[in-house]
């Protein structure tokens, strides 16, 4: 057994990390893994540009079908290996009697969540210019046009993309090289409700706009005319960013979850949270972008353009942009120290000390971040795969975020659900899940693989 009572009450050493204190704990700090830039940066730019509507809806439908059995899985997984998720799926599928070449599976998981923190640290790097100029009045009264120009100037210079990068990666690997219980909890335990908060005044503030009822229309009356194949491959994708999923992240943090704790009650519980969060983000957001006449599909730039014209009209609208952008940074950081921890959990099981393969894996993948930094400016017309027509006009950056949400993430998930669902034996899945088992089973045994293999067939078509 991995896990006992001792280990539960020591403390987290470079070899064996301890448990999480308690079920609230666990869910705090998975709760700050999966709400982060994802739900208040991600989720209401692509819902813009793929129409509304219909769009949410398919991505509630993949929350719910797909990706909450599938975070019960991978805690599950997660727990009974005890160990990173490439430890644990080597673990796993050799105590199942299968195929070492499962650990496959946990080696994609932990490139994806290194490459998707590469350049997650580069967009969570935009909030600390925004905190200065939110601290300094900058937005008071600022027009739709200005504020577009204060963010275009951020974006075109490759120097203060590059500090900020370097901060935020830095802080990452801080907390990261500490064990991630350690400053973890507080951290969460506090920031996450002021964010929830924070976002419920954003939401009053866009009731007044007069455009919300328009904002509840763009968002939840589906126009399924404007819904693409390559639009639920986004919905699907978007769904596994956003819960942390098929990147070993719960996998690993399963690792940490004491035996007691009911896997399927917390994963709603979290699921219900996360979602919540970026609705919430839709609904304070989209009645700015109509107010003031902005575009719906401004892409990755929305809310870095459309919250501070809202702040800049707002009573103490200083003081909550600054309030903003300061929680929006923690979300952020809350999350990517759940990206690095697949591969430090790895590297620390091979041998090597937390500290230094925090510092290593940041290292890399601070490097690999600077391409995406340039290609929004210095290379943004360097867009290497255009003779293949699905990523045409695709930049590094782009192309890093469909590789992973889209291509790398869905072969993930599809691989965990087919080996949950036929590899493992259901004594054993029935053992840790309890009473859902009976529901959880027939999802990822049938519903979540044939719904992952039609959406690939329409998008290879
Ligand atoms: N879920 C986080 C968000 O929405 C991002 C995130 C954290 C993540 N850990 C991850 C995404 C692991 C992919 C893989 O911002």
């Amino acid at each position: 057994m991995p896990h006992n009572k001792q280990m539960a009450q020591g403390q987290p050493t470079s070899i064996s990390p301890a448990l999480w204190s308690s079920r609230f704990v666990f869910i705090m700090a998975a709760v700050g893994s999966a709400v982060g830039l994802g739900n208040i940066w991600k989720f209401p730019y692509i819902t813009g540009e793929n129409g509304g509507g219909a769009f949410v809806l398919v991505y509630l439908a993949c929350i719910a079908v797909i990706g909450l059995p599938l975070m019960m899985s991978e805690v599950m997984v997660g727990r009974r290996g005890g160990k990173s998720p490439i430890g644990t799926m080597a673990e796993v599928a050799k105590a199942e009697g299968r195929s070492k070449h499962w650990v496959g599976v946990g080696i994609m998981a932990t490139l994806a969540a290194f490459l998707i923190l590469s350049f997650y640290s580069v967009i969570a790097g935009w909030t600390m210019p925004y905190i200065i100029s939110a601290m300094s009045g900058s937005f008071s009264d600022i027009s739709a046009e200005d504020s577009g120009a204060l963010f275009g100037g951020l974006l075109a210079s490759p120097w203060q993309l590059l500090l900020w990068h370097s901060i935020f990666m830095g802080l990452t690997v801080l907390v990261s090289a500490g064990g991630v219980r350690h400053g973890l909890e507080r951290a969460v335990t506090k920031l996450m409700p002021a964010l929830f908060i924070l976002l419920l005044i954003l939401v009053g503030y866009a009731a007044t706009t007069g455009h919300f009822g328009e904002a509840v229309s763009f968002l939840f009356k589906p126009d399924f005319s404007a819904l693409t194949a390559e639009a639920i491959l986004t919905a699907l994708g978007h769904a596994f960013f956003t819960l942390s999923l098929a990147s070993g992240a719960m996998m690993a943090y399963g690792a940490y979850l004491p035996k007691h704790v009911s896997i399927a009650r917390t994963a709603v519980v979290i699921a219900v949270m996360d979602t919540g969060v970026a609705l919430l983000a839709g609904l304070a957001i989209f009645p700015i972008v109509f107010a003031h006449g902005l575009a719906a599909g401004e892409g990755p730039g929305l809310i870095f353009v459309t919250l501070p014209v809202a702040f800049g009209q707002m009573p103490g609208g200083g003081f909550f942009a600054t309030l903003f952008f300061v929680l929006l940074l923690f979300a952020a950081w809350t999350s990517s120290i759940s990206m690095l921890e697949s591969l430090v959990s790895y590297l620390n099981e091979k041998g090597i000390g937390r500290v230094k393969a925090a510092i290593g894996g940041g290292l890399a993948a601070w490097l690999v971040g600077i391409t995406t930094l340039l290609s929004l400016n210095v290379w943004s017309d360097f867009t290497p795969l255009d003779m293949f027509a699905r990523f045409e006009g695709k930049t590094l950056f782009d192309l890093y975020d469909y590789l992973t949400a889209n291509i790398m993430m869905p072969v993930v998930a599809l691989l965990i659900a087919l080996f949950v669902g036929w590899k493992m034996k259901p004594a054993h899945s029935a053992s840790e899940l309890g009473a859902w088992h009976k529901l959880w089973f027939p999802v990822v045994r049938y519903l979540s693989p044939i719904a992952l293999l039609i959406v690939f067939y329409f998008n290879l078509k």
